[in-house]
This record gives structure tokens, C-alpha cells and sequence, in this order.
């Protein structure tokens, strides 16, 4: 069952969103060629607690991070360590703050320093995905709507949808119904409604869409070794279109 949000909730949803809007203010200028990703998500901690928020990733199933950060080939769930981020990297940062008992969550990548014109595209085009798909959300659309306009997106761009991490709907728990795909068919999957709130979070590999888990069970790199972007948004469906809560 995909919850559907009243105004009090939605009001709480919104400043949910706004903080993390806040968080991502912060971690924007640190990204660069030196900094660790455990320093980055130091800073990213602090300015959550600072905003009287929590960090719920942080012992998720016995995550150890705030945040996760994911470099080059690691598609998602990166732990924080002593890697350097260095120049020509890109690096996905996918926050999770819960605020008044409503969660946002959002993934930028981010170019380390001057990077290639490939990686460029890549962060493009998952961007652009992002964006195709939630242009087809409204009430009485279907999820599959959206879910299709991303995978063609990124197969027309000829990149690999990555299809063992999906997106999710959000509310009080990180993650609720639906189970949100990056490839569908039109016209399948549940109806929208209005009041639904869902992170739609395409994760597109520049190659192939196999992944791998390394030893630490989190950590989830392209099985070919390529690069892989992230671009996620909280959105709350309404009934012309959606509203992005968290840009
Ligand atoms: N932001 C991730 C998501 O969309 C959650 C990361 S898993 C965690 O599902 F363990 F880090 F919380
Ligand atoms: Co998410």
C-alpha cells in the first residue's frame, strides 16, 4: 500500500526536504581533489544534527555512515573511508535526513575537479533522466509512465540501467511502497495519487548494468569496472505534475 500524505504530513515532508536542500548547501563547495570521503561525511552529519535532524542511514541494517559516497565505479552505498577523492573522479553523495519523523533523501554526482567529457555526459544524462521520469508523474498516471521514460533515457544514450537498486516511496520509514524501477513499460505499475511522496533515483552505469557487492556487503560497483552516476530527488505527487522537495 503506497501511503498517501495529508497537508499536515506534507507540510512536514516540505521541511524535511528544505533541510536537506540545506545539507547538500554545505557539501557542494567540499567536494574537491584532497578531501576523504570520511571527512565529507563528517561535515555532512554535523550539519544534519545542526538542523535538528538525524542521520537514519547511520546503523540502517548496520551501515556505519551518515552518508553514502560512491566513486567512479561504485554505483551506490560507498562507505565513507580514507580514499582521497582526486582529480577527473566523480562521486555520488546520497543523503537521508529524517526531521519531525518524515524523511527526504537525495544523491547528487558531483565532477572531482576537471573531469573527462565521458563522465560529463554521463552525469548529464542521469540528470535528464531524472527529469524525463518525474515529467510523466501526476495523479492517474501510472508508475511504469515514469519508469519507462528513464530507462530510454539512458538506453538511447547508450548507458545500462542499473536494476538491482530502485527507488522507493518515503514518509515516516526511509523506505515504503512503491518500489520504484528505473526500466517499465507504459501504463503498468500502481496509479499515482496525490499526496504520495517518492524518491526517484536513477543510477546509470556508462557501460554495462551488471553490479557487484564487494566483501563489505555494501559497497555496489558496475561489474565492468565502469563508471556509474546517481541523481535522486524526494517528490510529492500532485494532481497536475510534482513537486520536487528537495532542490
Ligand atoms: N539513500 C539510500 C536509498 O535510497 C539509502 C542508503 S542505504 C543505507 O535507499 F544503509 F545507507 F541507509
Ligand atoms: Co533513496
Amino acid at each position: 500500500m503506497i501511503p498517501v500524505r495529508n497537508d499536515k504530513e506534507i507540510a512536514k515532508m516540505r521541511a524535511a526536504g528544505k533541510a536537506l536542500i540545506e545539507v547538500f548547501r554545505t557539501v557542494d563547495p567540499l567536494v574537491a581533489p584532497g578531501i576523504t570521503t570520511l571527512e565529507l561525511n563528517a561535515e555532512i552529519e554535523k550539519k544534519i544534527l545542526s538542523l535538528g535532524a538525524t542521520a537514519p542511514c547511520k546503523g540502517y541494517h548496520g551501515y556505519p555512515a551518515a552518508a553514502c559516497i560512491s566513486v567512479d565505479d561504485v554505483v551506490v552505498h560507498g562507505i565513507p573511508s580514507l580514499k582521497v577523492l582526486a582529480e577527473g573522479e566523480i562521486v555520488s553523495v546520497d543523503i537521508v535526513l529524517k526531521l519531525d519523523g518524515y524523511h527526504a533523501d537525495a544523491t547528487r554526482t558531483y565532477a572531482v575537479g576537471k573531469i573527462s567529457p565521458e563522465k560529463q555526459r554521463l552525469i548529464d544524462v542521469t540528470r535528464r533522466c531524472f527529469y524525463n521520469g518525474i515529467a510523466k508523474i501526476r495523479a492517474g498516471a501510472r508508475l511504469g509512465d515514469a519508469q519507462h521514460a528513464i530507462q530510454m533515457t539512458a538506453e538511447l544514450a547508450g548507458y545500462g540501467v542499473v536494476r538491482a537498486m530502485t527507488g522507493h516511496g518515503i514518509g515516516t520509514q526511509m523506505h515504503e511502497d512503491p518500489t520504484i524501477e528505473n526500466y517499465g513499460r507504459p501504463g503498468t505499475g500502481p496509479l499515482l495519487r496525490s499526496g504520495m511522496c517518492l524518491a526517484v533515483e536513477p543510477m546509470i552505469a556508462m557501460g554495462d548494468w551488471d553490479v557487484r557487492i564487494d566483501r563489505d556487503g555494501w559497497t555496489c560497483r558496475t561489474a565492468d569496472g565502469l563508471p556509474a552516476a546517481h541523481y535522486e530527488n524526494t517528490v510529492l505527487v500532485t494532481d497536475g505534475g510534482c513537486e520536487i522537495l528537495t532542490e
